[in-house]
């Protein structure tokens, strides 16, 4: 797959600002993923050279931590609740039928850039389980058939 263009110099920015805190690591590719909404993977050995870590190292960090995404975003990203309360009202069929009509798993986005899907554990929104947040929107007692209503409607919004 081929890289995604990024800019250096604001990676390098985020690195200069932040190399000398104790604990860098974890500042540098949270404001490298602020900045660019991913950490590409072809920023590591650029960290790894400012904190001088292995490769590895770095690499090591950001699969242990699922926040850290090394692909863009798709332009609207839709947080499925895997917490508890939705469990028990079916967010796992919700998460199968998200999945398949999206033709993506999670951290991934979709082929033509519209939508990414990431777990979340608890929108606080329990009481409509199951839930998903898309943007700053909160969706309730969600279904197959509302979610691809949802879906529908924000794809007719995107054009
Ligand atoms: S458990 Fe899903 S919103 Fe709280």
């Amino acid at each position: 797959m081929a890289e995604h263009e990024w800019d250096r110099e604001q990676v390098q920015e985020v690195i200069r600002s932040n190399k000398d805190k104790p604990g860098a690591l974890l500042p540098i590719l949270h404001g490298i993923q602020d900045a660019l909404g991913y950490v590409p993977p072809d920023s590591v050995p650029l960290i790894a050279g400012a904190l001088n870590l292995s490769r590895a190292e770095v690499h090591g960090v950001i699969s242990f931590y699922h926040y850290f995404r090394s692909t863009p975003p798709g332009k609207r990203t839709i947080y499925l609740c895997r917490a508890e309360s939705c469990q028990a009202m079916g967010s796992a069929a919700l998460e199968s039928h998200a999945k398949d009509r999206l033709n993506i798993d999670y951290h991934e986005t979709t082929g033509d850039g519209t939508f990414s899907l990431e777990p979340v554990y608890c929108l606080g929104n329990c009481a409509c389980s199951p839930s998903i947040m898309i943007g700053k929107d909160v969706y309730g007692r969600v279904t197959a058939d509302s979610f691809d209503d949802i879906i529908e409607n924000m794809q007719v919004d995107a054009q």
